[in-house]
């Protein structure tokens, strides 16, 4: 049988291991995010595809996108100039941020009577 002393040690070390990931707030992850709604989509699911939904997109992919665009590797109109304005640390959150979301429709504008 494993002790419980054992068990808090391993917990223990693997919730080290693991902190930065967890540690990043939601609310401030979700508010980088949102520098790309008014482009993307709320929630990075874009009206129409362009430009191209961010929502369920590969992180990896994803980082790898916004590190070219941000180091002038991969040409854009916009990107390039939009992708400088954060650390690599802002950009794995967002990245992993957009990965987290499920795919799917842009919401409907609210009806405004
Ligand atoms: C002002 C509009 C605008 C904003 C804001 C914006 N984008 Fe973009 N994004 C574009 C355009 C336009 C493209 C197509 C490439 C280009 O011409 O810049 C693009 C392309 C991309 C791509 C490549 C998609 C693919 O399928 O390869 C990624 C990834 C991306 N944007 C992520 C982001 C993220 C993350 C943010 C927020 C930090 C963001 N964008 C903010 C307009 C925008």
């Amino acid at each position: 049988m494993v002790k419980a002393t054992t068990m808090l040690a391993v917990f223990g070390a693997g919730s080290i291991w693991i902190t930065p990931a967890v540690a990043a707030d939601p609310q401030y992850v979700r508010s980088i995010a949102a520098t790309c709604f008014t482009c993307h989509g709320t929630d990075g699911r874009s009206v129409g595809g362009v430009p191209p939904s961010l929502a369920g997109q590969n992180k990896d992919y994803l980082l790898k996108q916004l590190q070219e665009f941000r180091d002038g590797k991969r040409p854009a109109t916009i990107m390039h100039q939009h992708a400088k304005g954060y650390t690599d640390e802002q950009l794995n959150l967002i990245a992993g941020y957009f990965a987290a979301v499920i795919p799917g429709q842009a919401a409907a504008a609210p009806v405004v009577k």
